[in-house]
């Protein structure tokens, strides 16, 4: 009698939408629906088991109701291989080879948001193929300095930049049934101490530097999931922040989506289960000493918190909340049926990662038009420099992968250059010989028992028996380079490569440098070497991009995502003085970094404009090997009604004999404002295909929100009335044309 009557109230109340199809798992009815469906029928003890791994990159799902596991992955560049289901250490698969894509910073340098989105596509597609739910990326924490061993990673120095780059990424992946995992919600804008600093940060600079690209993400990105970082703010972990995680993201952000914490940024149960974290990871546990079967089962979110779940500790409002949202991740993810099936390594992966890596490279300077390589005349060609047979795909920490190919930059250029010249190599010095991360091996071997003396005297003699001589040098992805858990301790070049393109330049000026890094390094040699190349670390097609742009078969229309400072001493975080911070303790009496952030608002350009500096390279800088000119900008009107928009237009021609791309830059300027303003803020862009002798029209839409900034005080942002002016160049420091109109 009992089950009739269940049954028919399970009809009425709409439990089952067909037959047999339990609403939860009716794709065709709304998502919030089916969260509840499936809330309604968990125990306790399986809501509390959703909430934290099962194994280093899963949980488990609810496997009596049929809800699969959850899977995740690094992140961003490409699906790392498999690791063991408790260990770091690889699992040994043989099919779990990837695509590696560029960087993130070098998708940042192409400014076009259309390889962005290609981006995210094309990595969803091999996430799919591999079977995983959320993709632990994109991370769009901001360069704060070039230090930080995160900054390739990351998409740079500024809020707007990293947002306009970031959006159409996190679109492409999850327009392929995957999740992005936006991180590291926030401000863990270093690598030195980063389990323990406690940036000190006003709110003015939150709003205007550091959040904008979270927030984006989390309202108009509609991402599925964030990552909190391994640092605290205000004395409180950021993973289980009170303010980040309730106050801001899910409170004035109104976000709906799951938290989940960093790998082992989890520290007690309280804090954790009131923070406004909603699922666990990556957290060392010891099972032998609770005697629990199952190691997870001492995660902070796991039995410690089923315990006080059950004594009323804690109450069951809060951790339904968490559950929901993790139910809402895996439907539109792990349960979808529509998703795609996806691919690996494929041609069309292959290409898109040569576009896109090809698209980031910044051409710096070229003076007398030294590049591209003209095989008429450089017949033979030195190739010089470690980075050019170093494959970069392994190292780094977490973004390490495995990836199926890597085309070095020598064999690129070979490829490309070695018909139609003569390419001879020498290394020139020796860096770093690791080729190993988490059990994964380049196959390389990089050693290398010559003198200093030896390498030097091999590498000059090849410079000048040549026509033309490319270094390839840079940073690579070994600890205390572009490396996680590390900062650089220099900004220098390591391994003596100041001196050795001194030399090398002295021995032959007709000299190209090279630099493959992921953030900003010293060029003293600047002025001197005539041409100068910023390659990122370009994953599997690395050489191919390279050689595409220094041949002339793209041409370079990447900009600088980050100003490349002169001295570490340009940059606000360093000038004032307060990195790495003051040693002290958080609440537990644990060590704690306090990392005032005296420049405030003033990251990067904003830094040095205001201070009179002068970078090696600027912020947007970036040439081609066509010209462009830019004529007059013209606003449809004069003056801007309260919350109103304008039409700014701006004709620029190619004037150049060469097909290029344009990145026509937008800064605002507000002539006169009650609280300290910028020189100027970067508020659109637009990357435009030109034709030679051909004119393209740039477009923007003025919008009050690219007038404002963020009033502390009232705490909101503010327009306030009077003359803006709108700058339209080339880049920062190279702004081409003006026009000038009044907010009323
Ligand atoms: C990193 C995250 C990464 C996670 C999982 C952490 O150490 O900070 O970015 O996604 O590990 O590998």
């Amino acid at each position: 009698m009992k089950t009739v009557l269940l049954s028919v109230l399970m009809l009425l109340s709409g439990v089952y939408a067909s037959s047999q199809t339990p609403v939860y798992m009716d794709e065709s009815r709304p998502l919030d629906e089916r969260v509840e469906d499936a809330l309604s029928r968990m125990t306790l003890k399986e809501k509390v088991a959703i909430i934290h791994a099962q194994s280093k990159f899963s949980s488990p799902g609810v496997p009596r109701l049929g809800i699969p596991e959850l899977w995740c992955t690094d992140g961003p560049h490409g699906v790392r291989p498999e690791v063991m289901w408790d260990e770091w250490e690889q699992a040994g698969w043989t099919n779990d080879s990837c695509t590696a894509y560029p960087a993130l910073i070098c998708l940042s340098a192409s400014w076009d948001p259309e390889l962005s989105y290609l981006y995210g596509k094309s990595i969803a597609e091999e996430a799919c193929f591999r079977n995983k739910d959320v993709l632990l990326g994109p991370g769009v924490n901001i360069f704060r300095t070039p230090l930080c061993g995160r900054n390739f990673e990351y998409f740079g120095e500024d809020p707007f930049l990293t947002t306009e780059m970031s959006l159409p990424y996190i679109k492409g992946v999850q327009d392929n049934g995957v999740a992005v995992c936006v991180k590291h919600f926030a401000l863990n804008n270093n690598e030195l101490n980063r389990h323990t600093s406690n940036p000190v940060v006003d709110d003015r600079a939150l709003h205007e530097i550091y959040f904008p690209a979270f927030k984006a993400a989390a309202t108009r990105g509609d991402a599925w999931s964030f990552m909190g970082g391994y640092n605290l703010f205000r004395g409180e972990h950021a993973s289980y922040n009170p303010y980040l995680m309730n106050e801001v993201l899910k409170g004035e952000w109104n976000y709906g989506g799951a938290v989940i914490s960093d790998w082992g940024a989890v520290h007690d149960t309280p804090s954790a289960v009131n923070g406004g974290l909603d699922m666990e990871f990556g957290s060392w546990t010891d099972g032998l000493k609770a005697g629990q079967k199952n190691a997870y089962d001492n995660y902070w979110l796991a039995n410690n918190y089923l315990v006080g779940l059950q004594d009323g500790t804690y109450g069951e409002d809060v951790l339904n909340d968490k559950v929901r949202r993790v139910l809402k991740l895996t439907m539109r993810t792990a349960m979808n049926r529509n998703r795609p099936w996806g691919e690996m390594v494929s041609d069309a992966h292959r290409q898109s990662c040569r576009q896109i890596g090809a698209g980031g490279i910044v051409l710096l300077k070229n003076d007398k038009g030294l590049l591209p390589v003209n095989p008429a005349k450089h017949r033979k060609i030195a190739i010089i420099g470690e980075n050019a047979i170093k494959m970069m795909v392994v190292g780094g920490g977490s973004s390490s992968l495995k990836a199926k190919y890597e085309i070095t930059p020598l064999e690129g250029l070979k490829a490309r250059f070695g018909k139609v010249a003569d390419i001879v190599y020498a290394r020139g010095y020796v860096g770093d010989v690791s080729g190993e991360y988490n059990g994964v091996t380049t196959g390389q071997d990089l050693t290398d028992s010559r003198s200093k003396e030896e390498l030097l005297a091999e590498a000059v003699g090849c410079a000048k028996s040549a026509d033309l001589v490319i270094f390839i040098g840079g940073l690579n992805k070994s600890p205390h380079q572009d490396s996680e858990d590390t900062d650089r301790l220099d900004y220098n070049l390591p391994y003596g490569q100041n001196e050795l393109i001194e030399t090398l330049y002295d021995a032959n000026p007709n000299l190209v440098v090279v630099n493959v890094a992921g953030t900003g390094v010293a060029m003293p040699w600047a002025k001197k070497v005539p041409a100068i190349v910023q390659a990122w670390y370009g994953g599997s097609e690395a050489g191919n991009a390279i050689a595409d742009v220094l041949s002339g078969d793209v041409n370079p229309s990447g900009k600088m995502p980050y100003t490349l400072y002169a001295t570490l001493d340009q940059c606000g975080a360093h000038r004032l003085g307060d990195y790495p911070g003051t040693k002290t303790t958080d609440r537990f009496g644990n060590e704690m970094w306090d990392i005032p952030y005296k420049e405030g608002i003033y990251v990067g350009y904003r830094f040095t404009e205001k201070n009179n500096l002068k970078p090696t390279f600027p912020f947007g800088h970036g040439l081609s090997y066509t010209t462009f000119g830019y004529g007059k900008a013209v606003l449809d009107k004069t003056e801007m009604e309260k919350d109103g928009t304008l039409k700014l237009t701006v004709p620029v021609t190619n004037t150049g004999s060469v097909a290029g791309k344009e990145v026509v830059q937008l800064y605002v300027r507000d002539v006169k404002s009650s609280l300290d303003r910028p020189v100027k803020e970067l508020k659109g862009f637009s990357k435009l295909e030109i034709a030679p002798g051909a004119t393209a029209i740039a477009e923007f839409e003025i919008t009050s929100d690219m007038l404002s900034f963020y009033n502390p005080a009232s705490k909101s942002w503010e327009a306030e009335p009077g003359t803006f002016e709108l700058l339209v160049g080339s880049s920062s420091a190279d702004i081409r044309s003006k026009a000038k109109f009044t907010l009323k």
